[in-house]
């Protein structure tokens, strides 16, 4: 094989490295949305969450039972066995854990290192010191917002 074939050959190579390499990272869009559901996405580090939930959605059943809770949005909504629905944070203040729901509790807890929060949000067992963000909750028909003032 001469020199310039060998480099010409290289040469093609190379390129079609380049072309299978960028498939896979060149593909995805700058601009997805991190957080679906917020309001004003991309404006800034002090986005308010703002969301409905349809409880006539299959995908809400769960709010439809006293006692249950889901995570929507990086919120843990809960609908009590008060009849009440309350949502905070769903990530633990102490080191990220998710958080889940105990309604005979009627408290939320983070299975990684045992902290307790009250339905408000408040701490009532650490090791976490500081409470989980309150969202406000607004029932209108089937739609149950979470939102913050
Ligand atoms: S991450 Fe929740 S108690 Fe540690």
């Amino acid at each position: 094989m001469e020199r310039k074939e060998f480099l010409s050959l290289l040469g093609g190579g190379a390129a079609t490295l380049f072309a299978v390499g960028c498939l896979g990272s060149c593909s995805k869009s700058e601009s997805e949305d991190p957080q679906p559901g917020n309001a004003n996405p991309g404006t800034g580090g002090s986005v308010k969450k703002d969301f409905t939930l349809n409880l006539a959605s299959t995908a809400n059943n769960l709010l439809k039972t006293p006692g249950n809770a889901l995570i929507s949005n990086g919120v843990i909504v809960a609908y009590t066995t008060d009849a009440a629905y309350v949502a905070v944070s769903s990530t633990c203040t102490h080191e990220g854990g998710i958080i889940g729901y105990d309604a005979s509790g009627k408290r939320f807890n983070c299975p990684n290192h045992g902290s307790n929060f009250n339905q408000s949000g408040t701490v009532i067992n650490g090791p976490a010191t500081k409470a989980l963000k309150q969202y406000k909750t607004t029932l209108t028909g089937d739609n149950l917002r979470v939102y913050e003032d």
